[in-house]
Formats: structure tokens, sequence, C-alpha cells
């Protein structure tokens, strides 16, 4: 069992952030999994997101890796409350206090504001859904037209984490993680650290429980031909694995990259005062983990909390059985 914020995750293997933990069927599923010990579900807006033929996934043919240019869910965060009070409610009282780590995204202070609250009303509603609902902040997607992912200009996004502190500190109860893209010098994992010390209080304690490492790697291309298929692309030698050309790829091709992400992190928390309310950060691996031993990897690197998205895609939530070193 590893306690994140104020959430129990027991095991300490869950599902990332994606397209496969999108509607009802599928967030039951993972919940009803006893080799997931939390559910994330794919990351809501307030509004939304415009879903078309021009997002989706394809897998490549020769290891498991992943490319999509998905947005965010099309479904709204309305929805998910509803669907996570209504898998929380009807639990049997015998199950897990498993939890709900709800992905949201927002890129103004007052829709944020909007986000936390419609979370923090479905929390006050009772103690079975306070205990066991959490908030994943993605900063991360690669794949929004227009608009960069917010977690590589961090101290950019100071307005709308600051939303956040404030919530945490209304309700300490309430445990929320960030959801991180890959970097790749040692000045950006300084930078979110340096961003994050003044929210903490005078007890040395930050709203931050977690941070969720990495997301995918974005502007990344594959090929039809790497993916088995005709592909999507116009010209004779043009054809894409996704529609778009280029997407965030994940999996084994983004491994090692997370796995270093994951370390650089653990390294700088681990020097971290007692004041600086940074140092009890948990590190959630994710990133190609698509085997017992990627799980053992990530783990070695300072993951207490290890997640998977493209082997979950290819396997549904059997893959949480694999990774768990069950056959
Ligand atoms: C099809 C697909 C959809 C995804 N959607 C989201 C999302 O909605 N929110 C998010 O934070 N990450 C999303 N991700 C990123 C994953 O959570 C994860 O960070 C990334 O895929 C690396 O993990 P993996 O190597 O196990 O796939 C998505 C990944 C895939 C493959």
């Amino acid at each position: 069992m590893v306690q994140v914020g104020n959430l129990d995750i027991s095991p300490p293997l869950i599902n990332a952030s994606c397209a496969w933990a999108s509607d009802l069927k599928q967030l039951q599923a993972l919940f009803d999994s006893p080799y997931t010990g939390a559910v994330t579900t794919r990351t809501s807006t307030l509004g939304g997101f415009a879903e078309d033929a021009s997002h989706t996934v394809a897998f490549a043919s020769s290891s498991t890796t992943s490319i999509n240019s998905y947005g965010y869910s099309p479904h709204k965060l309305s929805q998910y409350l509803t669907w996570i009070e209504s898998i929380i409610l009807n639990a049997p009282s015998t199950s897990k206090l498993k939890p709900f780590l709800i992905s949201i995204t927002a890129s103004t202070a007052d829709s944020m504001q909007e986000t936390v609250s419609a979370i923090q009303t479905l929390r006050a509603k009772s103690p079975a859904l306070s205990s066991r609902i959490g908030i994943e902040f993605n900063t991360s997607c690669p794949n929004i037209r227009g608009s960069a992912p917010a977690g590589y200009a961090i101290a950019e996004l100071a307005s709308v984490l600051s939303v956040l502190a404030d919530a945490w500190r209304a309700d300490p109860s309430l445990t929320i993680g960030l959801k991180l893209p890959p970097y790749v010098h040692g000045g950006q994992f300084a930078g979110v650290l340096d961003a994050l010390r003044g929210y903490s209080d005078a007890q040395g304690r930050n709203p931050i429980a977690y941070f969720a490492c990495t997301n995918t790697l974005g502007n990344a291309l594959l090929f039809a031909e790497q993916v088995g298929e005709t592909g999507t692309g116009e010209g004779e030698g043009e054809a894409f694995a996704v529609p778009t050309a280029l997407g965030g790829v994940a999996g084994d091709a983004l491994h090692p990259l997370a796995l270093g992400n994951v370390l650089s992190f653990a390294r700088l928390l681990e020097v971290e005062g007692p004041v600086s309310g940074l140092r009890n950060i948990v590190l959630v691996g994710i990133g190609g983990v698509t085997s017992p031993e990627a799980a053992a990897r990530m783990r070695k690197a300072g993951a207490a909390v290890v997640g998977s998205a493209t082997l979950f895609g290819k396997e549904g939530v059997h893959a949480f059985k694999i990774l768990s070193g069950e056959r």
C-alpha cells in the first residue's frame, strides 16, 4: 500500500489517464480489477473536447509502442462526476476503498475554480466520496492545436496552480497530483520544484501530493508501415500512422526518457529540506511500463506507484494482471 496524499493506493499499480478510461464501462472494469490500486480517468474539461476522426491512436508492430493524436475526453467533467459517484456508491461494502484520480485540465484560473468546485461539491456529499477522490491536473497533453503543454512553462501556470493551492488550504484532505510532460534537461526538473516551493505552508506541507511522470512525448512521427496499416496520409510514401502525422509517442519508445524523468525528480526531492514541503511528493512512474520488468525498473528509478496506458490499450484490464507478474 502506498499513501498518496490522503489516498491509499493498493496495489501500487494504476492505469494512466487515457482514451481507454473514457466511459462508464471502462471505468467500472478498472475499478473492479483486483490488480489496480486506483482508477485514473481520461482527462476531462468543463465543456468536453470536440473530438473528430483526426483524433486516434495506432500501435507499432515491432514493439509495445503507441502514437496518439487525441485531445481530451469528449465527455464533460460533470459526466465523470456522475459516473464516479455511481461506481463508488454502488460498490459492495466489502470492496476495498479504491480511489479515483480525476484527471482534469484548465487553462484559466476561472475554469480551474469551476472545475475544483464541482469536484469538491461531489466530495462533500459523503465520506465514501471524499476519502476516495483526488484530482490530477494534466499539464502535458501535446496534441492540442495552438496550445503548448503548460508543463513546459510551469512558472506561467501560477494563477491556475494558486486555485488548486487555495482549495487544498481550505480542505487539506484533497489529494492533488500533477501530470507532467517528459522533460529533457536538468533545468526543467528544478524549474518545476521552484514553481511549487512557494505554495508550501508553515508546517512544511505542499498542496501537491504526487507527480505523474510522464505524459507522451509530442511531435513524434510513425509511418503507416511501422504500425502495420495502410495509414491515412496523402501521397505515396506519406502514409502516416495517425491522420495528423505528428502525435504523442508512448510505450516502449518512451520508457528510457520516462525512467530518466522519474530518477531526476527522485534525486531532487531527496535533497529537499524539511521546510520546502516538497520531499513528501510521491512519484507515479508512467511511460513504457509494458512488462513486470519495466514496472520494476520504474520502482528502482524512484516511483512508488506505477501506471500504464499503452499496454492497457493493447490488452485491456488484463494488462494489470500481466504487470503484477501473473500471466
Ligand atoms: C491513447 C492515449 C490517450 C491518452 N490520453 C491521456 C489523457 O487524456 N490524459 C493524460 O494525462 N494522459 C493521456 N495519455 C498519456 C498516458 O497517460 C501516459 O502518460 C503515456 O501514454 C505514457 O504511458 P504508456 O507508455 O504506458 O502509454 C494518453 C495516452 C494514450 C496512449
